[in-house]
């Protein structure tokens, strides 16, 4: 199944796609994930895409057209895919379509979810993150040791861009940019709403109550 998961900052695109990948056995492709593993190992392409995050902009689109553009390529996307964090903008989206029609794996389905600015604050502001992409939060979903992650022992830290401000920012970008593609994706009869509110297994169900249809 070819799948993006769209929504605001703080929805739980990486927290549902990491389950969703483990469930469908399909790649989780996380384009702020790659892009941070560039900024910790220091790349061009790390130090140009931080100096965009840590304001809570957007990276520019030629940068995301060409790291999708070779992650999809990967052999591991041939039984389908799970996007989260792309496409976020018009030009993205187009040209998503124009790599997957190349390779003959249209989209299926765009999981919109749909959670209160209030309460993307909350998440964001009190997640903790590990190196290895798991993600915690300290009331909603605390790790078993308090700083500690569960799946590899690592250490956890709050991303640079989850600072209130920042927080804020993102959200502006959101909406100026990302959310017109709920518009463009409904049009093309893809999009199908999730309600981000309840518990994280909630959501989850929900989430394959969807997609076992596109087995
Ligand atoms: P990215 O890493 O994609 O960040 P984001 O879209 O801002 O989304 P988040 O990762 O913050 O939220 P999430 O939806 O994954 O939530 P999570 O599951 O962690 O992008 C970062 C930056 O990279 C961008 O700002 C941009 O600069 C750049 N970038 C990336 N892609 C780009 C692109 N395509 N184009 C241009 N620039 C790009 O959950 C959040 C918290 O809530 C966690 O603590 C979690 O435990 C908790 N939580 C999750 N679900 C629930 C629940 N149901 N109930 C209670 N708590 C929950
Ligand atoms: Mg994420
Ligand atoms: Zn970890």
């Amino acid at each position: 199944m070819n799948v993006v998961l769209f929504g605001p900052p703080g929805a739980g695109k990486g927290t549902q796609a990491k389950e969703l990948s483990k469930h469908y056995g399909i790649p989780h492709i996380s384009t702020g994930d790659i892009l941070r593993a560039n900024v910790s190992k220091g790349t061009d392409l790390g130090k140009k895409a931080a100096e965009y995050m840590n304001k809570g902009e957007l990276v520019p689109d030629d940068v995301l057209i060409g790291i999708i553009k070779n992650r999809l390529a990967e052999p591991d996307c041939k039984a389908g895919f799970l996007l989260d964090g792309y496409p976020r903008t018009i030009p993205q989206a187009d040209a998503l379509s124009g790599i997957l029609n190349d390779i003959n794996m249209p989209l299926e389905v765009v999981l919109n979810i749909t959670v209160p600015d209030e309460e993307l604050v909350t998440r964001l502001s009190g997640r903790y993150s590990c190196k290895c992409g798991e993600s915690y939060h300290i009331k909603f979903n605390p790790p078993k040791k308090a700083g500690i992650c569960n799946v590899c022992g690592g250490e956890l830290y709050q991303r640079d861009d989850d600072k209130e401000d920042v927080i804020r920012q993102r959200l502006v970008s959101y909406k100026k940019n990302t959310q017109p593609l709920i518009d463009y994706y409904e049009e093309k009869g893809i999009l199908v709403n999730i309600d981000g509110t309840g518990g994280i297994d909630e959501v989850f169900g929900q989430i394959i109550n969807v997609l076992d249809q596109y087995k």
